[in-house]
């Protein structure tokens, strides 16, 4: 966990729904708790990571959740309007480029120039310098888009330089690719369930991962079932008679539950060659700071 924790830069993808925006949080606040000072980048529609410390969203302006952990939402128009001002460094300049009818006719057209930025903006973000050289974040943590478009996001700096060569957009992709080549600085992890469509999504996505040259982090296998009944346990309660009968039913439940888990454990490890660490199933009513900490303590434990 030291050795993930040190990189610039974490992203954390996997299929919708499986709890990319919960190991971000976990990730960040374990960092923090290291005294690194992280910025979680969410890019997705709904920003999610603020809420669930119990916060306001934070927006498009970076805000504090906790000491030394601090979230941004990396929304497509505000990331353009900043980031081509980083670029172009005049707001007339802005004008000119960006807001005359044909521009936004071509910005509306042009699907990546979103990603574009906004992928900009994290590497500014990740890169970016304090004074005395000392970087203004030690951990960006960014909360990435679900499988394909994950890929598709993380594919952007390639695909843009093979059009670009120069400008300040091409240096900028040129800093971005190779952040996201160099395994010193990187880690990109894949978060997935013990389930038959998640594991078989995952399993396609670290190939494509790998075959893209991206530094692998581990792959978290959220939504874990533990075994914590044995079978005489199950079959004493079962015998308990009718009064039991709900109890015996739940508790055969949740070994059939941990058998998938085991099941599937078994068919991720031996397709994926990352380190696979688990995160426990929570039964918490209300999915929130307290939850984030116990995804925290599970990965920090279990490496
Ligand atoms: N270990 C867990 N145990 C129980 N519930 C969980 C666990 N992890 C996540 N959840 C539940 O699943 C919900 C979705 O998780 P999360 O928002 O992290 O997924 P996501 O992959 O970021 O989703 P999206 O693709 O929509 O961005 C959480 O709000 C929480 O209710
Ligand atoms: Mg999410």
């Amino acid at each position: 966990m030291d050795a993930l924790l040190d990189r610039r830069l974490l992203v954390v993808t996997g299929k919708g729904g499986t709890g990319k925006s919960t190991l971000s949080a976990a990730l960040a606040l374990l960092a923090s708790r290291r005294g690194k000072k992280v910025l979680v980048c969410e890019v997705v529609a709904r920003e999610r990571v603020s809420d669930f410390f119990g916060r306001p969203p934070s927006g498009p302006t970076i805000r504090q959740l906790l000491p030394n952990l601090y979230s941004v939402h990396v929304r497509p128009r505000e990331a353009m309007h900043e980031y081509a001002l980083m670029i172009l460094r005049y707001e007339t300049l802005y004008k000119l480029a960006f807001e005359n009818a044909a521009a936004r006719y071509f910005l509306a057209a042009a699907p990546s120039l979103a990603e574009i930025v906004m992928l900009g903006k994290v590497w500014w973000h990740a890169t970016q310098e304090m004074e005395r050289g000392k970087p203004r974040w030690d951990l960006v943590v960014l909360d990435a888009p679900a499988t394909g478009h994950g890929l598709t996001f993380l594919s952007v700096p390639a695909v843009f330089l093979r059009l670009v060569k120069e400008g300040p957009l091409a240096r900028d992709m040129r800093g971005m690719q190779s952040l996201l080549a160099d395994p010193v600085r990187c880690a990109i992890s894949i978060v997935t369930l013990p389930e038959e469509m998640p594991a078989n999504e995952a399993i396609e996505l670290d190939r494509a991962l790998r075959s893209g040259g991206f530094p692998a982090g581990p792959l978290f296998l959220n939504g874990f079932f533990a075994s914590r009944f044995s079978a005489q346990e199950v079959a004493q309660v079962t015998r308990g008679g009718p009064a039991l009968a709900a109890a015996g039913e739940a508790a055969d439940n949740h070994e059939s539950r941990s058998e998938l888990s085991a099941h599937y454990e078994g068919v991720l490890r031996k397709e994926i060659p990352r380190e696979l660490l688990r995160v426990p199933f929570l039964f918490d009513r209300q999915f929130g700071a307290q939850s984030i900490e116990k995804v925290a303590s599970a990965i920090a434990g279990s490496s």
